[in-house]
């Protein structure tokens, strides 16, 4: 072991004076981090090294770790070194962004409800000890992000739900962890990270396509509000994800005022007997409305 340090010594950083930290390659690391080195050839990260054709300080683990003569002098100076566990979360950010900032999916990362709740990419990406198959995750993605969203990942246990917890989707068909620009539906509201789909659509859209239209007749709450108006994402106590127990409470409370149910005669609001509420027949609106989400056919959405 030492051996390998008189080398390095020998060879690059006495000749160069060592005033400031070199880089010395990825293979320096080897003896005294032999766990982490012989793990690294899977990492996506080896890719820097395979290339052949990363500048020093873009290669291997100094690509990260920062030019390390000093560390090695000093024989694992945690201080003469870029260590992670000294970095606050902004500066972990700051090192990782500076390959991964063109990506498109992390343009928003920087104003993410994450990176403002001080979670930078460690907070879910570990390089070394990931224990997902894919993408370096920490963990599997549901229980990643469940061990923080403990309320959440509840929601996905409730009676009606999208089937996440079995496996059949992930936080990450809706919600883009790294951030996600402000909706065109639900008209600028917090966009919660969801992640829009092909043409800025609701995430919902890209599996639920019927749902797309476009409908001769919209009902413009699917168009403008979005389909939270009226369902709730993760999972529900009600059928079909509904956010209320009855739907005419639902549609209820857009449509309470006498304008906007109930026939019109002479400007004078009669309720048509079919919108009778005192009747439990007439409660659920769907049996009639049946094109809910939009119809190509009856601007009531009766067909
Ligand atoms: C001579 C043995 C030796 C060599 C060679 C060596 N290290 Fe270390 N390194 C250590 C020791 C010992 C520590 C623990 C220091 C401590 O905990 O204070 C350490 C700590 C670290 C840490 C800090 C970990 C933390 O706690 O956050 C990093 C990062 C690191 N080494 C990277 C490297 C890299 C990259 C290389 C190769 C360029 C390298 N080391 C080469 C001995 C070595
Ligand atoms: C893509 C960036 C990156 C690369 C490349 C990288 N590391 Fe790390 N390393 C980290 C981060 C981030 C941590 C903090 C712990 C974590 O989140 O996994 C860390 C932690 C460490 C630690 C101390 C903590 C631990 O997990 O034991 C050592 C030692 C270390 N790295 C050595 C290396 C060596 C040796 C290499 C090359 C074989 C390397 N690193 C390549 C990012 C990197
Ligand atoms: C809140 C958790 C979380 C944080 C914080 C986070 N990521 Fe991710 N990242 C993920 C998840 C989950 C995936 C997998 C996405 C998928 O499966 O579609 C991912 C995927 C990736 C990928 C591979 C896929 C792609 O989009 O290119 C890269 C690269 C990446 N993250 C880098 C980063 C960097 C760099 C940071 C910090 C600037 C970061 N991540 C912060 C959760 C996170
Ligand atoms: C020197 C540039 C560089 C730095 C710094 C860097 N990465 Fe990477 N990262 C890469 C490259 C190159 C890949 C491989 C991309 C590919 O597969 O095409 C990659 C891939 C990834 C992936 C995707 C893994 C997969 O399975 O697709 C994740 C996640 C990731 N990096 C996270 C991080 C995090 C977190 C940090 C900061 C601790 C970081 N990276 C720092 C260059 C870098
Ligand atoms: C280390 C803890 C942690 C992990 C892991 C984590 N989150 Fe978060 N998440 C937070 C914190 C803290 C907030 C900010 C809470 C707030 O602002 O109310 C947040 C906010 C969110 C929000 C709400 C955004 C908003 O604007 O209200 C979503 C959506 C979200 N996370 C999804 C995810 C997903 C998906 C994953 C897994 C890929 C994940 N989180 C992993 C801690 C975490
Ligand atoms: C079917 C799509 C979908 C899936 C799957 C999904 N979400 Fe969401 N999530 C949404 C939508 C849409 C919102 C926005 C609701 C709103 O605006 O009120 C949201 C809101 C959130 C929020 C912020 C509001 C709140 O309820 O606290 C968090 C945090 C969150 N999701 C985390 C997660 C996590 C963690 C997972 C995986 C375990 C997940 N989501 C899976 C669609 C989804
Ligand atoms: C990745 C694909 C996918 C995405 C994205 C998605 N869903 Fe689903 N959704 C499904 C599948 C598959 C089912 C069937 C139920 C199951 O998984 O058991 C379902 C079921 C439903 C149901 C219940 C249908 C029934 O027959 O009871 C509603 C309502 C629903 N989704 C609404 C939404 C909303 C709203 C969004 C966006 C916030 C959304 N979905 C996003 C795949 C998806
Ligand atoms: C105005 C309220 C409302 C809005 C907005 C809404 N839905 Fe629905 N949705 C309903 C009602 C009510 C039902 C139950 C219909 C029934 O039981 O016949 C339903 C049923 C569903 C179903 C299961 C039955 C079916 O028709 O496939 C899915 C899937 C669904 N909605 C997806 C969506 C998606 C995706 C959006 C957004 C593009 C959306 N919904 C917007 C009210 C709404
Ligand atoms: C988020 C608010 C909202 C909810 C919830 C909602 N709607 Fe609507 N709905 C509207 C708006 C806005 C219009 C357009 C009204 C107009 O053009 O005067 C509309 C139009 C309609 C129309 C077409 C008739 C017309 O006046 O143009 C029918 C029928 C209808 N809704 C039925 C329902 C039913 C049934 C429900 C419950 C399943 C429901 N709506 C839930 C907002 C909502
Ligand atoms: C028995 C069938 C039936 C039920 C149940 C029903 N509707 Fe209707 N609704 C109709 C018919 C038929 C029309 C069209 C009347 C017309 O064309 O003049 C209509 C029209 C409407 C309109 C358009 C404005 C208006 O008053 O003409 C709205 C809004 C509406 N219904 C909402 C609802 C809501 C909300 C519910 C549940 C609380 C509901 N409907 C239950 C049959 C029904």
């Amino acid at each position: 072991m030492s051996g390998l340090r008189v080398f390095f010594c020998g060879s690059l950083l006495c000749a160069i004076g060592a005033a400031s930290p070199q880089y010395v390659g990825s293979e320096a690391c080897k003896t005294c981090h032999a766990d982490i080195w012989r793990n690294f050839f899977k990492n996506p990260h080896y890719k820097t090294i395979a290339s052949g054709e990363e500048p020093p300080g873009k290669t291997g683990c100094e690509s990260c770790h920062g030019p390390a003569s000093e560390h090695l002098a000093a024989k694992g100076d945690k201080t003469k070194i870029v260590a992670f566990s000294n970095l606050d979360p902004k500066q972990t950010l700051d090192r990782c962004l500076e390959c991964h900032a063109n990506t498109i999916g992390r343009a928003q990362i920087r104003r993410s409800s994450h990176t403002l709740a001080q979670i930078p990419c460690t907070g879910c990406h570990s390089i070394h000890r990931s224990e997902a198959a894919k993408q370096l995750l920490a963990k599997p993605q549901v229980d990643l992000c469940g061990s923080c969203h403990r309320d959440v990942k509840a929601q996905f246990s409730l009676p009606f739900k999208h089937r996440v917890l079995e496996g059949a989707m992930n936080c990450t068909d809706c919600h883009n962890p790294h951030g996600s620009s402000a909706p065109t539906w639900n008209m600028g509201a917090r966009p919660r990270m969801v992640e829009a789909a092909l043409a800025n659509e609701e995430s919902c859209l890209k599996c639920h396509v019927e749902k797309r239209g476009p409908y001769a007749f919209e009902h413009p709450a699917v168009r403008i509000e979005g389909c939270g108006s009226c369902h709730q994402p993760h999972g529900s106590m009600n059928t079909r994800l509904l956010k209320r127990p009855a739907v005419f409470t639902l549609c209820l409370e857009c449509h309470n005022g006498a304008n906007s149910f109930g026939r019109q005669a002479d400007g004078i609001t009669v309720t048509a007997s079919f919108h009778n509420m005192a009747d439990p027949r007439y409660r659920n609106c769907t049996t009639c409305h049946v094109r809910i989400h939009g119809s190509n056919a009856d601007a009531r959405f009766l067909r």
